[in-house]
């Protein structure tokens, strides 16, 4: 199990929104409400970036086919689709990262 950094603690804020490529990974990570998510960089569906999708209530809608995903679980609201991968955010220090 490795930290893998993604961003400075510094330049987050409500609205941040950014595709991360870290080793042979490809995150996006957001802060809404003062909460840090980390989720796959690409929808489920049809692998369209996520981080043009919009956010709202705790959901990132996938603005291709408006696919909904819940960004506490990663479960796509109505079914029919693969869930969308999380990951825990971590934070050391003055970094955020996840533990892969
Ligand atoms: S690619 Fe995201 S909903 Fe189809």
């Amino acid at each position: 199990m490795a930290f893998l950094r993604l961003d400075r603690l510094i330049n987050l804020y409500d609205g941040y929104r950014k595709t991360i490529r870290v080793d042979q990974l490809e995150v996006l990570m957001i802060q809404e409400g003062g909460e840090v998510c980390v989720v796959q960089s690409r929808c489920p569906h049809r692998e369209f970036p996520l981080e043009k999708g919009s956010i709202k209530e705790g959901v990132i809608t996938c603005p291709w086919h408006n696919m909904a995903f819940d960004l506490g679980t990663g479960v796509h609201l109505g079914g029919g689709c693969d869930s969308l991968k999380i990951y825990e955010p971590v934070f050391q220090g003055n970094l955020v990262g996840i533990i892969v």
